[in-house]
């Protein structure tokens, strides 16, 4: 059985220790204190229902435990407190095995365990010993009972001692940039599990298509509706181990792919159109993140493949300069310039009316087709934690994705062990002036890229990408 409290029963709990390690000596370096992590709070779905509890990714990432109503204290020592559930035999009976605070030392390595019912006792205790206390700021706003005020409370409960000589921290301080900063640098083992993530939504993106081939061949003039294609997703992802997808499944039939957020609905995929699937399951607390776009029938369109193939250019001129030494902004500003020249080329923007290739770029009339970033930071969260400005080097004139001009940071410098997603598309809503036959074509393809030593590895190529080989993949039985 499953330890309880833990993901994985093979969980190496050096490297959380490690990563404990590292983040006191970050505070110590920074003029020490203790640091309190709640993991996230219990979400009400309806009635007496949960939403499926899912831990907070910074606590996970440095305990590697998943029960709720858990905290961490972690002291600039290295000490490390947990406060977890006591076992309880008869909630046991209705909840699942918990781990309790006698068997965490061993299982987690942590230097010691409470009762979480004991918790103010303890951060009484802990808080009083520590002139500066380190927090995520903004951290779980919406529970009913946030971090910052039970700080408040603790702090308020020290200082109304003070006359007895008991001690209360003066200063309150951010947490989220040390952590931000070591998650956005990525170890073997979270590589390892990024891989594998990887390599489940890939083979999740080829059943979409086989499934989708399947159908139309037995009957060339029906239809497949979103939510088919999408049990087709979770049906893999599960079976493979994944917990949950990473974040809602895109699953766009025709039109419904120029809405960039659409969730998987009942609209009928029918032959002739795209698909658009943007999904990706999450692993032992790792997200994958990958898009599509495909054929229903497994034939592309001349039109759909003009744009498809300008988007997948685009794609290789932003991987083409994902590495080390790069910046993150680089890979958008290489496949803006592919997606713009492709714009002029197909007609969708007007030479006489926008210009060259510099104007569109200039002016920002890409954006009518292409109006989001090329890639994100991605690890415990779709959208991960990390600063993307290089804050350390002075402020340079930069245009940001909507053509403002301002005074800011160049972007971050990429280095080895950074996971980021590139994802270009192209997107084209009815208008005048467009040409008809682009009309209602949305197209994105996106992977996920490990910085190397060298470049970068695109880990989620397990599915077919070139239009050749969706449509060789689309035709085999
Ligand atoms: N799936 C969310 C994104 O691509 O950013
Ligand atoms: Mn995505
Ligand atoms: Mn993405």
């Amino acid at each position: 059985m499953q330890r309880p409290g833990c993901y994985s029963a093979v969980m190496n709990i050096a490297n959380f220790s490690a990563r404990r390690a590292r983040l006191a000596q970050a505070l110590r370096a920074a003029g020490g204190g203790i640091a309190v992590l709640p993991t996230a709070p219990v979400c009400a779905r309806n009635a007496d229902n949960d939403h499926p509890y899912r831990h907070d990714s910074h606590f996970h990432y440095l305990t590697g435990f998943d029960e709720p109503q858990a905290w961490l204290l972690l002291a600039d020592s290295g000490e490390a407190t947990l406060l977890c559930r006591a076992k309880d035999a008869s909630r046991e009976i209705w909840d699942g095995l918990r781990l309790g605070p006698q068997a965490a030392p061993a299982a987690l390595g942590v230097n010691a365990a409470f009762d979480v019912e004991q918790l103010d006792a303890v951060m009484a205790e802990q808080l009083a010993k520590h002139p500066t206390v380190w927090f995520p700021f903004g951290l779980h706003t919406d529970m009913r009972s946030g971090l910052t005020s039970r700080l408040d409370e603790w702090l308020a409960g020290l200082r109304a001692q003070a006359r007895n000589g008991v001690k209360c921290p003066t200063t309150q301080r951010d947490l989220t940039p040390l952590l931000a900063d070591m998650r956005l640098h990525k170890d073997g083992d979270e590589l390892a599990t990024m891989r594998r993530a990887a390599a489940i939504s890939a083979g999740a993106h080829a059943r979409a298509m086989r499934f989708c081939a399947a159908r139309f061949r037995a009957e060339p003039l029906g239809s497949v509706p979103e939510y088919e294609i999408e049990a087709e997703l979770l049906h893999e992802f599960r079976r493979h181990g994944s917990q949950s997808p990473a974040y809602p499944s895109i699953v766009a039939a025709g039109a419904n792919a120029c809405v960039l957020h659409y969730a998987a609905g009942n609209t009928p995929l029918r032959a002739g159109e795209l698909c658009l699937i943007d999904a990706g399951c999450e692993l032992d607390g790792y997200a994958s993140d990958i898009t599509r776009t495909f054929p229903a029938d497994g034939r592309f369109r001349a039109p759909q493949r003009d744009l498809y193939d300008i988007v997948l250019a685009a794609q290789a001129a932003a991987a083409a300069v994902t590495r080390p030494g790069a910046r993150h902004r680089d890979a958008h500003h290489a496949a803006v310039r592919v997606l713009a020249q492709g714009m002029l080329d197909t007609g969708l923007l007007d030479r006489e009316v926008d210009g060259n290739v510099d104007a569109v770029i200039e002016t920002t009339a890409y954006r009518q087709f292409y109006m989001h970033g090329t890639g994100h930071w991605l690890g415990r969260d779709v959208h991960d934690v990390g600063e993307y400005l290089a804050l350390g080097e002075a402020p340079a004139p930069q245009v940001d994705g909507a053509g403002q001009k301002s005074l800011t940071h160049p972007s971050r410098v990429l280095q080895p062990g950074m996971v980021v997603t590139l994802e270009p598309g192209l997107y084209v809503r009815p208008a005048a002036g467009v040409p008809e036959h682009f009309w209602n074509i949305g197209i994105r393809i996106e992977d996920d890229a490990v910085v190397t030593a060298s470049g970068c590895e695109l880990i989620s190529r397990g599915v077919p990408v070139a239009a050749d080989e969706i449509e060789a993949l689309m035709r085999a039985d």
